[in-house]
């Protein structure tokens, strides 16, 4: 009697767990019981979904083509590259600025096949719908600077440049030594350790580590103070998101999940592995990093910069993560790229 009551008992806490780290279906943009798609949209090869944004000139007038990727729990209307300007320099420079949902964001299905490569190809899909031209440019801010490596390796030969700013490092990039990748790591909150841990070694569990309350997930998560510096406390302190509720609005496990297991997962390649995407010196590849930031360890970014030699790096003194929120910054950055 008590072996059946105990194993009853069993199988419940078996299926109670199971239930809590199967993610639930995402609420799919307008789908019946989704949210409703009010962004334009093109559809790709697999018939999913990209919700896109127009900056700056209109592209047939445009003599520069970006293509902004955004970053991690971010969407379409976090173009840093286009919304923290000096009035007036997109029109002087005659920039045409795209940015997109990035799959399972905003408005843009979520996609379960996701990869390094199929993010690439989603770039130069949607630049080909919207008919950007045989080049544009790429930009990318934080988890969205990852994606531009994404770029640079899979579809190097559409690109007229490239601008990294803070990428995010994956520990695990097989060409970072080994000595300095240990130390940064545990130079992270505990917590961070954790989340990385979970989201590389036990990807079917991001879900319930990022939404559980037992232990304390990620600080990019939870907006831990602790891995801001002090500018960019003060520029998260002015900074005004009302679009917020949109970003995860289709559901954690199809954006900042899916995102956390591919950028921290395991690579087919890693940086110091691209080939040079511009032999001919048609196009530059520039780097940004601040170097007070606490969420990209600057050890690792220098280490990358420095064995690359067709990388441009230009170190932000005094900066942290965010510097991409400062207009003076910002449009250095985007004249670096563009003016040459
Ligand atoms: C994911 O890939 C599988 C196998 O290739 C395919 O059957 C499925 O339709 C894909 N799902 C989506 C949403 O593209
Ligand atoms: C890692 O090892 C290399 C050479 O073995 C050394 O030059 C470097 O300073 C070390 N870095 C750290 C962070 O220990």
């Amino acid at each position: 009697m008590l072996i059946k009551i105990a194993a009853i008992f069993l199988v419940g806490l078996l299926a109670l767990a199971y239930q809590a780290i199967q993610p639930p279906p995402p609420r799919t943009c307008g789908s019946p019981h989704g949210p409703p798609v009010t962004a334009p949209r093109i559809k790709l090869r697999d018939g999913r979904h990209l919700a896109y944004k127009e900056h700056g000139v209109p592209r047939e007038l445009a003599k520069n083509k970006i293509v902004f990727l955004h970053g991690f729990g971010s969407c379409r209307h976090d173009a840093v590259i286009a919304t923290n300007l000096p009035k007036g320099l997109l029109e002087e420079l005659g920039v045409y600025i795209v940015s997109f949902d990035r799959p399972g964001y905003g408005e843009s299905d979520p996609d379960p096949n996701r990869t390094v490569k199929s993010l690439a190809l989603d770039v130069e899909e949607l630049a080909d719908k919207l008919e950007l031209g045989a080049k544009f440019y790429v930009m990318g801010f934080s988890m969205g600077g990852q994606a531009v490596w994404g770029c640079l390796k899979y579809i190097p030969h559409r690109l007229a440049g490239a601008t990294l700013m803070t990428p995010v490092i994956n520990y695990w990039w097989h060409n970072l030594p080994s000595n300095m990748t240990t130390k940064a790591y545990y130079d992270q909150p505990t917590q961070d350790q954790w989340a990385l841990r979970v989201a590389h070694y036990f990807p079917w569990l991001t879900y319930w580590w990022f939404t559980q309350n037992w232990f304390p997930s990620s600080s990019v998560v939870q907006r831990n103070p602790a891995i801001f510096s002090h500018q960019d406390l003060s520029i998260l302190s002015k900074l005004r998101r009302p679009y917020q509720s949109q970003v995860q609005q289709q559901g954690e496990a199809e954006s900042i999940c899916r995102e956390a297991r591919i950028g921290f997962g395991r690579w087919d390649f890693d940086p110091l592995d691209i080939d040079n995407p511009f032999p001919d010196n048609t196009g530059h590849v520039h780097l940004w990093q601040g170097d007070d930031d606490k969420i990209i360890p600057v050890m690792l970014q220098r280490y990358i910069a420095q064995n690359i030699p067709w990388i441009q790096y230009h170190e932000v003194p005094g900066s942290g993560h965010l510097f991409p929120h400062i207009e003076e910054i910002t449009a250095t950055i985007i004249k670096t790229q563009l003016v040459h």
